[in-house]
Order: C-alpha cells, then structure tokens, then sequence
C-alpha cells in the first residue's frame, strides 16, 4: 500500500511500471475549481493538450463545459467525436493541415470548428480550403501578447489580417486569441500587473478593430498562471483557456502555490537497481517522463530530498542519504514536473478511485493522426 495523501495505492504491486496514474476525484476536484474560478462555464474555454483523453472532455461536458481548445487536428478530432459542440484549434494551420481541418468540419457539422490566424498566408489558405463547406470557418486574429512564439502584434498590420478574415466569403472575424505563455511570476502581485498588460494590449486593439465596425465576440485568453487574473478581467466575450489545470503538476504547484489545484495525473515506477551507495534507479526513463530542458523531472512524495544525477531513456538515476530504505523492487510515486508532454507518452492511464485502479482511459489524442 502507498498512502501519501491525498494519494493512495492500495494494492501498487498489481500495476506495472512505468504507469501513468489517473487519480479521478482530484481530476473532478480540479474541473470544478476550474469552474469556480471562472464564475461559470460561460467563461472557460480549456486546452485539451494536457490530457488528450475523451474520458476527461467526457467529465468537462457533463459540468456543461461546451466551449474547447486545442493544438493538433488529433485533439479537434477527439473533442468532436466525444460532442463537444464548439472546438477552437488554436494552432496556424499550414501544408495538408490546412485540408485535414476543413474535413473534419465537413464530417462533424453539428461541431463549430473555430481557426486561429496570424498572418495573410493563414487566411487565404484556409479561405481557400474552406469554399468546400456549407459555412464559414469563423477565425480568431492570434495576437503576440509578448510571448514571441506566434501571433501578430498589435497594429496596423494585425488590423490587416482583421479586415482580410471579414472580407473572405467562407471565414467569419470571430475575435481576439491571446495566449500569454510570458507570464510566470511566482509572485501573484507581480504576475496580476503582467496580466493586466496582456488585457490592456487585447482591449485596446478590440476597440481599434470594433471602431472600423468589424465584429469581435470572443476574447480567448491565457493559460494557468494568470487565469484567476483574466478570470476578472470584465469585457465582454472573454473566455479563459487554462490547460495543465486539469491534471496539474509539480512545476505549477510549486511555482504557483496560490493556485487551488492538485496534481492528479502521476506516475507509478519502481527502483531497478542501487548501483552504489547513496543512488537508487528507477525506471521512469524520458519515455516515461517528460525530460524537459531544465528543472526536475519528478517529485517523489517518498523521496523529497532526492537528487536526480541521470536520466536516460528508459532510466532514472536518484542521489539520496535514503537510499537504504528503498530496496530494489520498491514502487514510488512520482509526481510529473510537467504534466503534459508526460501524459502523451502514455497509451493510456490507469484511473484510480478510493485507492483502486478501477478503470483504463485512452490518451484519445496522443498520436498525431486519428481518422483525419
Ligand atoms: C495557446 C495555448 N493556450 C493555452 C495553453 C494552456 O496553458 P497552461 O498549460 O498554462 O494551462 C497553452 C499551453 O501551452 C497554449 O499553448
């Protein structure tokens, strides 16, 4: 048995390692927190990435969540097949991406498919593509909110892009998208004034485009850190898109210890070997685990002090004074440091409910290519 609460394991030695752990009550703790936070599901539009499972767009639907967001056509395809009537992919669609969507639309019509664009290439490509619907794809402006990673920035030539997407026949103007990956301060004080940039920029560029008369219903907004932030920012349309929420993990929980979310995705791994004294390795591998650039890889609640000296790929090796105390063949739990590239490695997930694996959910999404 593995009691680390809110964690518990009641029989860890019938699971396998590495296992991805789905813990189902922290997931539904941390929808409605989601919820909460937002005043509402009016206001929510979640990423699906971190967890690209239809069983949690399952559970986000039954809390009335309609609205979605996404990266990949796998994860537009997923949201669609489990009904979720109204999906963002929020990525620029480029090459036979451009196809792919515009038949996925055609094959779910009682789904709205909604595009982001940044630049003339964007809109004409999917304009083009999109003569082939009975509708228009209605296409949100990404707007560089001072991440640099895509969008355009605020002025004459996002205003460009604007008036392009309205004057095509087979796109809809349909609103700002704002991702604000820049901001992450630990400090809340410090990270409110950041997101108080961000909703100054989308704002004014709102007002630039609604006083040429275009239309601008929706403002999609932000991931995890500042979400509390955009949650109040009051303007109309405004829809938050959190994502790691959902499953959370060590590097949000630690950098972010306002936030009233709980890990709820883990991994199960065991100790393989104690090569010298002092070190312990565990197979949770970068297959296994998300091997980001920086940073830890893991939190073990069993394990606090462990230092990690190596990381391979199918291995993980730990420096610990503990080391005695974990004999080869000891289960651990490992909490994430991110939580998201870590659940894709992953078939599927083990979903634990009062301490037993009770069920097996699919990562629905994780390979790029479904049907489409
Ligand atoms: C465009 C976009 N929106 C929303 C999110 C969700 O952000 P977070 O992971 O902080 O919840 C991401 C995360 O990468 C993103 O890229």
């Amino acid at each position: 048995m593995i009691d680390a609460p809110p964690y518990l394991l009641r029989d860890p030695e019938s699971i396998p390692s590495p296992s991805f752990l789905v813990f189902r009550d922290l997931v539904a703790g941390n929808l409605d927190a989601m919820i909460r936070i937002a005043g509402g599901v009016d206001r929510l539009r979640p990423h699906a990435k971190t967890h690209k499972s239809a069983r949690v767009i399952q559970m986000a639907l039954e809390r009335g969540i309609t609205k979605h967001k996404c990266a990949t056509i796998a994860e537009a395809e997923m949201l669609a097949e489990a009904g979720a009537p109204d999906v963002l992919l929020a990525y620029p669609l480029v090459g036979p991406n451009v196809g792919r969507f515009v038949r996925l639309a055609a094959a779910f019509p009682t789904t709205t498919f909604r595009a982001v664009v940044d630049a003339p290439e964007h809109v004409r490509a999917l304009s083009d593509a999109a003569a082939t619907l009975d509708r228009p794809i209605p296409t949100l402006i990404d707007l560089d909110v001072g991440m640099g990673r895509t969008g355009i920035e605020s002025g004459i030539g996002a205003e460009a892009v604007y008036q392009e997407i309205e004057r095509k026949p087979h796109l809809a103007a349909d609103g700002i998208h704002a991702y604000d990956g820049h901001v992450s301060e630990s400090d809340p004080a410090v990270r409110a004034r950041r997101a108080e940039e961000v909703h100054e920029i989308v704002a004014q560029f709102r007002d630039r485009l609604s006083s040429r008369g275009l239309p601008v219903p929706r403002l999609v907004i932000g991931g995890t850190p500042a979400f509390p932030m955009h949650a109040g920012f009051e303007a109309p349309g405004v829809e938050c898109s959190p994502g790691t929420v959902v499953y959370h993990d060590y590097n949000y929980k630690s950098r972010y210890p306002d936030l009233p979310f709980t890990p709820a995705a883990l991994l199960l791994t065991r100790v393989v070997s104690s090569p010298r004294a002092g070190r312990l390795c565990l197979d949770l591998g970068h297959k296994a685990v998300a091997a980001d650039p920086a940073g830890l890889r893991a939190f073990f609640p069993a394990l606090p002090d462990a230092r990690p000296v190596g990381h391979s790929e199918e291995h993980l090796v730990l420096e610990t004074p503990n080391a005695d105390r974990f004999p080869i063949g000891t289960p651990l739990l490992a909490i994430p440091a991110h939580v998201c590239p870590t659940s894709a490695l992953h078939r599927s997930a083990h979903v634990v409910v009062d301490g037993r694996v009770v069920d097996e959910w699919e990562t629905t999404a994780r390979d790029r290519r479904l049907r489409f």
